[in-house]
């Protein structure tokens, strides 16, 4: 599949799911003093998050435009090291404001990797949040045992509040996440060493596609965190990353995304 075609799939995929498409915002954020630059694709929905807006739908999808190169999710230091970090990317995401929660989130993205685009579930690995006494959170069981109906326990890793607890920027919405691993290491190099030993270990092979977050929280500037008024479905798929795995290749720069321009610069 190109690029546009697996673009496409996922916006017809939460189409029919009843998912309005909307348009990517700018990346330059204007009316966020906490922000710069679009950094995620929940940024144009904070609003309608922290309940101060009505959304447009409760259920939305897009492909956002972010920067990530400064505040809270800053990926500058990995740019040009590794395969899979960019400065300037795209998000797919989905959304659901106050209307489906965990288990939807769940069913629609082990449907569309592994029902839509043929990804075989064993190399997939997925991650849910332990938990985190100072803040009063508890491991997120709920969603564990989702996965447990498509993945065996090997393939459910538990995951630190580093990883597996996502917030906006120092405040704003914020909720335990689980995320998607894909391994594309060779069969010779999978049967010696496990995939779940190497998830979040910064293997170029073995790496995050998608993050599920489920929004339930507000951080406040006194770092106490406060129920939204909605529970909130926010995902974040990394599209080049996707695109990768697609198309077969061990770089996000070898995709048709950046080749046909570095073919031309070149
Ligand atoms: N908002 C979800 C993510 O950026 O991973």
């Amino acid at each position: 599949m190109t690029a546009n075609e697996i673009r496409e799939a996922f916006k017809s995929f939460f189409r029919e799911q009843g998912h309005l498409i909307v348009p990517s915002a700018p990346m330059v954020v204007k009316d966020d003093p906490t922000l710069m630059f679009t950094n995620a694709g929940m940024n144009q929905f904070k609003d309608v998050i922290l309940g101060n807006a009505e959304p447009k739908s409760r259920r939305q999808s897009d492909s956002q435009k972010c920067l990530r190169v400064s505040g809270k999710h800053n990926d500058l230091e990995e740019v040009g090291h590794d395969t899979y970090h960019h400065t300037m990317f795209e998000m797919l995401g989905n959304w659901s404001f106050g209307d489906y929660f965990k288990k939807e989130a769940i069913t629609y993205a082990y449907e569309f990797l592994v029902g839509r685009l043929g990804i075989d579930p064993r190399n997939l690995y997925v991650t849910v949040f332990e938990g985190y006494a100072a803040d009063g959170l508890a491991r997120d069981d709920e969603a564990a045992g989702y996965w447990e109906q498509y993945f065996p326990q090997e393939h459910i890793i538990n995951g630190n509040r580093h990883d597996n607890f996502w917030e906006m920027g120092d405040t704003g919405p914020c909720g335990p996440c689980s995320e998607i691993h894909i391994d594309i290491r060779p069969d010779e190099e999978k049967a010696k060493v496990s995939g779940a030993s190497l998830v979040n270990k910064d293997h170029p092979q073995i790496i995050e596609i998608w993050n599920l977050v489920f929004m339930q929280y507000e951080r406040r500037a006194d770092g106490s965190l406060v129920p939204l008024p909605n529970k909130v479905i926010d995902t974040g798929m990394g599209f080049e990353r996707l695109c990768a795995v697609m198309q077969g290749k061990r770089s996000n720069y070898d995709t048709d995304v950046f080749q046909p321009s570095m073919r031309k610069i070149g």
